[in-house]
């Protein structure tokens, strides 16, 4: 008989809750929400509403709220939200120093209880995160993913539906590169039903939208206060979903290269297959000159923060 999936939340704040209601209402698979002794109150208690919840909508999934380490063993996936976000003002890089310090204190858990999950890393700044992770555990590049692209992308999508006036259903757009304001909002493969955007939308109009994407996330902060939640969590859950139903799904996400795109022993932002193997495939794809600078400035920005996460 066929087990349910074991879905470990590391973080039951503000992403992490919503991650479990959206795991719950697709029935996933049973799901673990753990935070630190200090906020285990708020994972019980997010994890009881969410069953309760369940009841409601009629959804079979077990969710628990702990702070005990053990309680995650053996987790299928883990999604980790762990850290603090941004305050009005803040870039995500300033986060580095507190939230170094927890990933590397959950990679060393995730390590013994549960070395064959699947990681998706949510936790700023993003690529430096995921890096640090799978470092400290080891596990396999295919492993050990983040998570930003998708977000960013579908940020991309809605300002480029909004201008043309037409279904966001309809747009195709990626965003490479680094989650961070060198992000690479990727216009020549941008298409509204196949039909390049350039065609439809002006070169102006275009660049604004691009600036827009990349201070999306910021946006949001200097209006509540705090980062947004609804969507990157959304976004994992999609990352997750790819995996345990082995669906293949073709989406930006935060990679361990060796060698692609000329870059090695760094995470960045790149086309991936997401299947029940992981990271299935990294698809080098041809960018325009423009492109590739862009992704380059990313690229070495990304580097700079790693090279600094070394001496903390
Ligand atoms: N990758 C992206 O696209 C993206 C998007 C939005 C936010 N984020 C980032 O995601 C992170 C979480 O955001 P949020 O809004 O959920 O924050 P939040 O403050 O609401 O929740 C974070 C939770 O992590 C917990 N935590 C701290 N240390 C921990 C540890 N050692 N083990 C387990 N839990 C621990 C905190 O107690 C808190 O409950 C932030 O770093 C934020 O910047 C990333």
């Amino acid at each position: 008989m066929a087990r349910r999936n074991k879905i470990a939340l590391i973080g039951a704040g503000n992403i992490g809750g919503e991650l479990a209601a959206l795991a719950a209402r697709r029935e996933l698979g049973d799901v673990v929400l753990f935070d630190i002794p200090e906020k285990v109150g708020v994972a019980q208690g997010k994890a009881l509403d969410l069953e309760q919840n369940n009841a409601v909508l009629g959804a079979d999934a077990s969710i628990t709220g702990s702070s005990n380490w053990d309680d995650i063993a053996g987790a299928d996936v883990v999604i980790i939200t762990a850290g603090v976000p941004r305050k009005p003002g803040m870039s995500r890089d300033d986060l580095l120093s507190i939230n170094l310090k927890i990933i590397r204190g959950v990679g060393e858990n995730l390590k013994s209880k549960c070395p064959n999950a699947f990681v998706i890393v949510v936790s700023n700044p993003l690529d430096v995160m995921v890096y640090e992770l799978q470092r400290v555990t080891g596990f396999p590049g295919t492993k050990v993913v983040g998570m930003a692209g998708v977000l960013d992308s579908a940020r991309f999508q809605l300002f480029l539906a909004r201008e043309a006036g037409v279904s966001v259903k309809d747009v195709r757009a990626m965003v490479l590169g680094g989650h961070g304001d060198t992000m690479v909002p990727v216009i020549s493969y941008c298409t509204i039903n196949g039909i390049p955007v350039t065609q439809l939308i002006t070169p102006e109009k275009l660049a604004a939208i691009v600036d827009r994407t990349r201070g999306g996330g910021g946006e949001i902060v200097k209006l509540m206060g705090t980062s947004a939640y609804y969507a990157p969590a959304s976004s994992a859950i999609t990352m997750a979903e790819s995996y345990l139903k082995d669906q293949k799904r073709l989406v930006p996400a935060a990679a361990h290269l060796n060698g692609e795109y000329g870059y090695k022993d760094l995470y960045i932002g790149v086309p991936v297959v997401i299947g029940a193997g992981g990271v299935e495939k990294i698809l080098t794809i041809t960018l325009t000159a423009d492109e590739k600078a862009m992704l380059e400035k990313s690229a070495a920005a990304v580097r700079e923060l790693i090279d600094a996460s070394k001496k903390l």
